[in-house]
């Protein structure tokens, strides 16, 4: 395969086939990741983002996954690899202002990856270089990944480490 093509503006086509497989995408992903980037999730229930989430957390160490859940009464929990992944859940969260009532501003600027399910709900609040993954329910079994960022960096050193999401991309 030549130079890779893929840019991250919109990388789409992205496909996993299983649960196991979406996890194994997430570590991948984990692998492009630095601290202070973040991860804004958006899909239906059950499209998949706390299996990402668990992917994430496998790719930068956390050793116990049964701790990944989805937080939804806990509205943000922290595991600790050899980052640290924090992971909110916005589903309860009635708009950005209830976000930002939970410091996130704060909690994104940290030496960790953080990541948000429902990121959709709360938006405004995302920074620019919010790296933006899409899941669409396309089977029983089958997800479909999109992933955007709109800061010119960030788009930048994800497409530069792109090659690592090339299993998952369904016509390269
Ligand atoms: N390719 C796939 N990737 C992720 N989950 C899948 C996939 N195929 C089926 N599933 C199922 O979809 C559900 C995803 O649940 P979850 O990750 O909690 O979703 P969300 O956090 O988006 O609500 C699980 O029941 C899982 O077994
Ligand atoms: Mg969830």
């Amino acid at each position: 395969m030549g130079a890779l093509a893929l840019t991250l503006d919109t990388l789409a086509g992205l496909v996993t086939r299983s649960p196991d497989d979406t996890v194994a995408m997430g570590a991948a992903f984990a692998g492009m990741c630095r601290a202070g980037d973040v991860i804004g999730l958006a899909g239906t229930l059950g499209a998949g983002k706390t299996c990402f989430v668990r992917g994430l957390a496998a790719g930068l160490g956390v050793s116990d996954l049964r701790q990944v859940i989805s937080p939804t009464f806990v509205l943000l929990r922290h595991y600790v690899g050899r980052m640290v992944l924090n992971h909110f859940d916005a589903y309860r969260l009635r708009d950005a202002a209830a976000m930002e009532a939970l410091g996130c501003h704060e909690v994104f600027d940290e030496e960790a990856v953080s990541v948000v399910e429902w990121a959709d709900n709360v938006e405004t609040c995302l920074p620019a270089r919010t790296v933006w993954v899409r899941i669409a329910v396309t089977g029983a079994s089958t997800r479909a990944f999109s992933l955007a960022t709109r800061d010119p960096s960030c788009r930048d050193r994800f497409s530069a480490a792109s090659a690592e999401l090339l299993p998952w991309v369904e016509h390269p």
